[in-house]
């Protein structure tokens, strides 16, 4: 025990000469298990080694993609290995370890939680969707590409950050050699545990935007934020998915139900996963259906679920409603962004003229033409104007305002 926090004080003093350094104190105190998890979420663990979780989930531009070339064209981002694309456009780490765990409600009769677009990190595992979820990327081989969990184990052991990690297992595990091979299943899950923690914490989801201050009463909106809101929660209908009040004992909002709907977004022709018929893993090809491949969504997990397969067609196309906190967060006013699960989308306007427009205006078919959605959206009435005030109140939703006080 004695020796623990012995090894915490060095640890600590380590830290603090580190931030120092780099003139960069945070104004959020992480716990132990929180700074661990942060380190492996900034660390380049990855084969070849250059790419972290922030690769993809930057916090600049909301815990989502920061390369504004790649969001405005394919929206997909490469694996460590060049040549490699995944299917999807990452969604927001942040806020995502509120998501309940996956399951079937019987009162709605719908799907809701787990993590990813289509809900497979399902938190059945490790008790948490993002802690399950943490366990992929490392050894997707269109992610970072590890070649086995020892690899990734062997690459914290060797970390700066190592004796953190060693000791912070061993709260879990007393006497346990994290670094030891006999041990590296539990490690592996400790490490994504880990970086669930500090996806929990208030770093992470800050709550911190001026939508939260005006919920506070510490800042008014504009006019203009103030009729967007209006309309967010009554003619445009879109709090009917993506809840903007607070909870019963005064949550604050998450911006989504955790539910899934097909909006009948279209296809992402950019998307670099249609050429990957071409680039071969272990002798296949990553994408065989190539230019054809349709994304299943909801229903695709659920086909490989036996308990719940019966129920994959009615949720073809079904993809998980994301938080919209920080979709307006990048660099800058003008930085461009992706939005929906292909990222077909470029900027919040496109979003809510396509809500507003989709059936009555000329827009490119679904991409899965099933269970759209045809209740809530496609022919809202919305004016210019009130779409623009839509779009105005989502920029309230960017973590990392700052009230500013009166001059007296
Ligand atoms: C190459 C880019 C890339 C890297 C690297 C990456 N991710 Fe992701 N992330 C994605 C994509 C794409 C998805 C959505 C995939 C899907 O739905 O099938 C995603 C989904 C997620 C989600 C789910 C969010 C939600 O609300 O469902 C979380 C959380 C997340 N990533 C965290 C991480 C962590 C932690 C790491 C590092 C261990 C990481 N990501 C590494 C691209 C990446
Ligand atoms: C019926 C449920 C539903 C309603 C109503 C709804 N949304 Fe959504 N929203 C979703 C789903 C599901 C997605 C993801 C769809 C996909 O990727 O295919 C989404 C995606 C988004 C995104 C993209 C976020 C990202 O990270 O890519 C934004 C922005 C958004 N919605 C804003 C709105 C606004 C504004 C309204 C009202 C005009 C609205 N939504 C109404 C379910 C809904």
């Amino acid at each position: 025990m004695i020796m623990k926090s012995f090894f915490r004080v060095l640890f600590f003093i380590g830290l603090v000469v580190f931030v120092l350094s780099l003139g960069t104190a945070s104004a959020i105190d992480l716990t132990y298990r929180e700074m661990l998890g942060k380190n492996l979420f900034f660390d380049n663990i990855s084969d070849p080694d250059w790419m972290s979780c922030a690769t993809c989930h930057a916090p600049e531009s909301g815990w989502t993609g920061p390369i504004a070339g790649i969001n405005v064209h394919g929206a997909v981002y490469r694996g460590a290995v060049p040549t490699r694309f995944g299917n999807r456009k990452p969604p927001s780490a942040a806020y995502a370890t509120l998501s309940p765990i996956f399951h079937f409600d019987e009162d709605e009769g719908l799907f809701i939680g787990g993590n990813f677009w289509d809900g497979r990190a399902t938190g059945e595992d490790l008790g948490n969707p993002a802690a399950d979820q943490a366990r992929g990327p490392f050894l997707n081989p269109v992610e970072q590409n590890n070649p086995s969990k020892q690899a990734v184990i062997d690459q914290v052991c060797r970390a700066k950050y190592a004796g953190l990690f060693v000791s912070e297992f061993q709260m879990e595990y007393p006497g346990l050699d994290p670094c030891d091979s006999d041990n590296v299943e539990m490690a592996y899950d400790f490490v994504a545990l880990s970086i669930a923690t500090y996806e929990d914490s208030r770093e992470v989801n800050q709550f911190s935007s001026k939508y939260d201050a005006y919920l506070a009463g510490e800042v008014g909106l504009t006019e203009m934020e103030a009729m967007g809101l209006e309309l967010f929660e009554g003619k445009a209908m879109c709090s009917a998915c993506h809840p903007s009040e607070p909870g019963p004992n005064g949550e604050p909002p998450l911006f989504t139900d955790f539910s899934y709907d097909n909006l009948g977004v279209p296809k992402n022709t950019e998307n670099p996963f249609y050429k990957m018929d071409k680039v071969f893993i272990d002798g296949s090809p990553i994408n065989p259906e190539g230019m054809a491949w349709i994304d299943p969504g909801l229903g695709g997990f659920l086909e490989t679920r036996p308990d719940w397969a019966n129920m994959s067609e009615e949720n073809m196309g079904k993809h998980k409603v994301p938080t919209i906190r920080n979709v307006a967060k990048g660099f800058g006013e003008s930085f461009p962004k992706a939005y929906m699960h292909n990222g077909v989308f470029k900027s919040l306007k496109e979003v809510v003229h396509f809500y507003n427009t989709r059936d009555v205006e000329d827009w490119p078919a679904p991409e899965v033409s099933q269970n759209v959605n045809i209740d809530e959206l496609g022919d809202l009435g919305l004016t210019d104007a009130e779409e623009d005030a839509i779009v105005a109140f989502m920029k309230t939703l960017s973590d990392g305002f700052k009230v500013k006080k009166k001059n007296k």
